[in-house]
């Protein structure tokens, strides 16, 4: 898809992935309806890309229905919508044990149930040829120790763009899904990127990611997964399985005692 003049609705957009992102199509000539709770951070956002007057900002407190369906209705007439990401999102890098019901409930909330209700309001809004964007992780296909319930999430985002894509074949609207790995960007604590450097693990910058991004919807590719060693380990982790067990398994002590945050010293 030429991505000028096309209408963007982006969830998420005050965030690091989100802002690189509304920069990046911005500069292709996109027009974006900026979506989030943070509206100092959006009407900052606004302020920075080219052609600020082209964009505008939608405020959610909550994403309630009725915040939902009323976003959906600003999408009609000379105003229909080309292209939705779901891009918010939430984790906590903790044990299930250490998390509370509100911290589960959270996640599931942000990362698949709200993102599910806006696309089925969308749906109907869109231009004869749409594009939904999902933003899914590594941690969705790989399921990961102290990241058990966003890993859950974001299965669900996978399998919802896997079937929903299917399901729209014949309507004009394709469904995209990405999987980013470790990307600096707020969502991680100090602890995760201590972590990752103690483990070795790779991360893209959020300028990096928003890029690929923008190819992908150019391109109009279906799913994509960021870095080759953690591409080769999704392939693993779906036929063997054990492997992976065994692999995650010698570092569990290491991701526990990170997560309970009783690291001590350097390795801090
Ligand atoms: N960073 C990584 O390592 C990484 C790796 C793989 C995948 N991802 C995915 O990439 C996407 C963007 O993440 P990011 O790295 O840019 O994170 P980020 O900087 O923390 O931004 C996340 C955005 O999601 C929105 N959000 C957070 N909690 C929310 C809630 N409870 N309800 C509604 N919106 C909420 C926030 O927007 P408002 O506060 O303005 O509403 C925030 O701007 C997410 O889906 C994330 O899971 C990130």
């Amino acid at each position: 898809m030429n991505l000028h003049d096309k209408s963007v609705l982006l969830t998420g957009a005050s965030g690091g992935i989100g802002q690189a992102l509304a920069h990046s199509l911005a500069q292709k000539g996109a027009r974006l309806c900026l979506v989030g709770r943070n509206e100092q951070a959006m009407t900052l956002l606004k302020g920075m890309l080219p052609y600020p007057e082209r964009h505008h900002i939608a405020l959610m407190n909550s994403y309630s229905d009725e915040e939902i369906v009323a976003l959906a209705d600003r999408f009609q007439g000379d105003n229909r919508l080309d292209i939705l990401i779901n891009n918010a999102g939430t984790t906590r890098f903790a044990l299930l044990e250490q998390q509370s019901f509100d911290d589960i409930r959270e996640q599931i909330r942000t990362n698949i149930e709200i993102p599910t209700l806006l696309t089925r309001a969308m749906l109907d809004k869109f231009n004869p040829q749409g594009i939904v964007l999902n933003i899914g992780s590594i941690f969705g296909e790989i399921g990961h120790p102290a990241w058990s319930v966003y890993s859950a999430t974001k299965a669900a985002t996978h399998r919802l763009s896997e079937a929903l894509g299917r399901e729209l074949k014949r309507s004009g609207i394709s469904v995209l899904y990405a999987a980013p790995r470790a990307t600096e960007t707020a969502l991680n604590s100090d602890e995760v990127y201590a972590l990752n450097r103690k483990l070795g693990n790779r991360s893209d910058s959020a300028q990096f990611v928003a890029d690929r991004l923008v190819q992908l919807l150019e391109t109009e590719q279906k799913r994509y997964r960021f870095g080759v060693m953690e591409r080769l380990f999704v392939k693993i982790n779906a036929w063997f399985p054990g492997l992976v067990d065994k692999a995650l398994g010698k570092k569990l002590s290491v991701i526990q005692s990170y997560a309970r945050g009783t690291v001590q010293g350097e390795d801090k």
